[in-house]
């Protein structure tokens, strides 16, 4: 049996205290209890052993010399591998704002000095459990977060996959919303919503017949009044969620085609009482669609798009929104060159299969 491999294989304590007559009845209860032991003398000391090797957990008294406890941890809280390390103070401190501020920094726990021997090994194993447990649920947590999100995007690209084989229209006005809802101030978080939310603006467009989706004439009054139902049927689509993202998204799918002077559809909201979400979707997926080629018309120039949505502000569009849209231009060139269209629509494929089928015969 190969005894260095056992102790590899046990659990590693790193003790952090200056001391040693503190440190040795600790080591030695760890030993015992089938740890895995080292010792540093203060908190720089530890930073370096910390670096060399990660340990299970960080055992650490409070006032050291060089690097105190607090200062350590702070330490390695800051760093993104270490944001899960298990850190233990041991404290005689029993004032409340000290432990109040070691909980601010990412203490994990606690352990009151006089330390209790015989009770540490249990101690440190139980906090260890604890620690791993709730490290496996954040990782599933995350793990679940991605498939949803992964989910939604499919969603997105499924509906746009009824005009436009590569999705890329979805993506181009997801990163464009972003950008212009950063420099509007919205919250990291909320540029993260619109980012994911956005793509299924037209998720509704499932539900209009390929007839008049990819009519490449004008469409009739009766046609356009059906083409107008992607937003409400978007919006049924993603109606009574519980999610923040697909609350967000329901708000997206039902307002991007509204105006800022009341004209647009399905309500005919009118300034701020379109939620701003819809408002920078609208901007975006609007300078997108003209900029692009559609089976209905050529794509227009950059130059072209720009003048339509000047022409725009104030009617369409709100006007402080269209002055952030036009100092951002380069880059929003930047996310149209990183997101090209390639290939055909779908009804320009269909066409050619046609085509290629009526030869053979
Ligand atoms: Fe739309
Ligand atoms: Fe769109």
């Amino acid at each position: 049996m190969n005894t260095e491999n056992n102790a590899l294989n046990k659990p590693f304590i790193l003790i952090v205290d200056d001391e040693f007559l503190q440190r040795l009845p600790m080591t030695e209860a760890l030993r015992h209890g089938g740890f895995r032991v080292a010792e540093a003398e203060d908190g720089a000391q530890a930073w370096e052993l910390i670096q060399k090797e990660t340990p299970d957990l960080v055992l650490l008294d409070v006032v050291m010399p060089v690097m105190d406890g607090f200062d350590l941890c702070l330490k390695i809280r800051q760093e993104e591998q270490f944001q899960h390390l298990p850190v233990v103070l041991a404290t005689a401190l029993d004032d409340l704002s000290s432990i109040e501020r070691a909980y601010q920094i990412g203490v994990t726990d606690f352990i009151t000095k006089p330390v209790n021997w015989g009770l540490l090994a249990y101690r440190v194993r139980y906090i260890l459990r604890a620690a791993r447990t709730s490290q496996a649920l954040a990782k599933r947590e995350l793990e679940l977060l991605d498939t949803r999100m992964e989910i939604i995007r499919r969603l997105g690209q499924a509906a746009e996959y009824r005009d436009n084989e590569t999705g890329t229209h979805v993506q181009r006005v997801s990163h464009i919303s972003a950008l212009l809802g950063r420099a509007v101030g919205l919250s990291s978080h909320d540029q993260e919503l619109l980012l994911h939310a956005t793509p299924m603006h037209d998720i509704g467009k499932i539900g209009i017949p390929d007839s008049i989706l990819l009519k490449p004439e004008k469409l009739t009054q009766e046609e356009f009044a059906i083409m107008k139902t992607h937003t409400t049927l978007g919006g049924q689509l993603l109606d009574h969620e519980p999610s923040t993202l697909l609350r967000t998204a329901h708000t997206i799918a039902l307002t991007h085609h509204e105006r800022w002077d009341g004209g647009g559809y399905p309500r005919g909201l009118r300034g701020e009482e379109i939620p701003l979400v819809g408002r920078l979707c609208s901007l975006a997926d609007v300078f997108d669609a003209l900029t692009s080629r559609r089976p209905y018309k050529p794509a227009w120039s950059v130059q072209e798009a720009v003048e339509e949505i000047q022409k725009d502000s104030g009617s369409a569009f709100e006007p402080s929104l269209v002055a952030v849209f036009l100092a951002l231009l380069p880059e929003i060139q930047k996310i149209r060159e990183s997101f090209p269209d390639q290939g055909l629509f779908r009804g320009e494929k269909i066409l050619e299969m046609a085509s290629c089928e009526g030869g053979k015969s």
